[in-house]
């Protein structure tokens, strides 16, 4: 495979190229695993694990299992993770280490999409302000006379976790909880029009939660003297694990690279351990694949039709159960402009994108 023929894809100021990522995960967590798909020529960008201001506390409770047959058309996993353990803070100084090194062959200004969340937004502020002053740092802020820039950091921000119990649902499902969110990214985009933006959302199930999604968005559409319209969100990253889903010992394979978290000494020492390889969490791979796709086509054509061109051209990056090359053409097909994998990356490492890309 040569790579002059890889297909590539903006996301406003940033080029992707191929048109296929990891997508944000617990096997993007640390500097080995940054490097790993940095270093990767079958990545067009890295989705860095989504990041909290001070690190997310991780327990026994949460943990990730693969289903018991690993074949990749019913690949399926199901996890409990909440957020990285580690800061925002110090993703910026393992892309500020990695940005040391000569950029890959294959695309020199391949970017970082930091994945980030919060749920007040007077900190979500601290963390995009935070990104912005590393990207200027990083001289990663280009003059606003410069024509077409090219970036090598966006934002993407997590609105879709689906574990974080009762007290902070998924923001993506309920618009009142979204909106303050979205106030914060689309100010930090109207003071730089270079910065990227990218909003992960869920897995949507009625055509009403995919209107009140491109609703609230084009709240922030605004009318630019030199550009006309623009909406500050490049991308939707369409879709995160759907919540809810349990799993039975039975039905996973206990010596894949699982984490299945320690049993609590209770239950350990209980006469009847639990019957469950995990509480409930997200589902992904192959189940989530149909949904998925049905995510991105209604996207892509409820966009394609908005009255509103600035609207119009937010690109869809679609995510699961894509596990092979047929599965990226499927994506495409729905109307994904590039692609993004997890759960096959979980299982086979950075090769997973060797094998994704050979239908190229
Ligand atoms: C173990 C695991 C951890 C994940 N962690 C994150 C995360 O931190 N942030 C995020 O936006 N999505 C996270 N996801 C969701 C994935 O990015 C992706 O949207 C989902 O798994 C569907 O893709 P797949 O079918 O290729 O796995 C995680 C998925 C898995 C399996």
């Amino acid at each position: 495979m040569s790579s002059p023929t890889l297909p590539s894809a903006s996301l406003h100021t940033l080029n992707v190229c191929p048109t296929l990522i990891n997508s944000s995960c617990a096997w993007a967590s640390d500097l080995d695993d940054l490097t790993e798909l940095y270093e990767c020529e079958w990545t067009g960008a890295v989705v860095c694990r989504t990041a909290t201001w001070n690190g997310f506390k991780e327990g026994e409770e949460h943990g990730v299992v693969f289903g018991k047959d690993m074949s990749n058309a019913t690949l399926t996993t199901l996890n409990t993770y909440g957020y990285s353990p580690h800061p925002l803070s110090q993703y910026l100084a393992w892309i500020r280490e990695l940005f040391a090194n000569a950029p890959p062959r294959s695309n020199p200004s391949k970017p970082f999409i930091i994945s980030i969340t919060s749920n007040d937004p007077r900190e979500l502020k601290e963390m995009v302000a935070s990104i912005q002053t590393f990207r200027k740092d990083m001289g990663d802020i280009p003059s606003p006379s410069s024509p077409s820039p090219t970036c090598r950091i966006g934002i993407e921000l997590n609105t879709s976790c689906p574990n974080m119990g009762p007290s902070h649902p998924p923001p993506s499902y309920i618009p009142t909880l979204l909106l303050p969110l979205l106030t914060v990214l689309a100010d930090a985009f109207k003071a730089d029009r270079s910065l990227t933006l990218g909003l992960k959302l869920p897995p949507f199930v009625h055509r009403g939660q995919f209107d009140a999604m491109i609703g609230a968005t084009h709240m922030f559409t605004f009318l630019s003297p030199s550009t006309g319209e623009v909406n500050p969100f490049a991308y939707f990253a369409s879709t995160n694990t759907l919540g809810s889903g349990l799993m039975f010992n039975e039905m996973v394979h206990m010596e894949a690279p699982s984490f299945i978290p320690n049993q609590t000494s209770s239950e350990a020492s209980s006469q009847s351990p639990s019957p469950y390889a995990l509480s409930t969490g997200g589902l992904a791979g192959a189940p989530l694949h149909p949904l998925s796709l049905g995510n991105v086509f209604t996207f892509r054509s409820l966009l394609a039709t908005y009255p509103s061109s600035a609207m119009r051209g937010i690109k869809i990056v679609g995510i699961g159960g894509v596990v092979d090359g047929a599965g990226w053409k499927r994506m495409e097909t729905a109307g994904a402009s590039i692609v993004g994998c997890a759960s096959i990356f979980g299982k086979e490492g950075v090769e997973a994108f060797v094998f994704v890309a050979a239908h190229l």
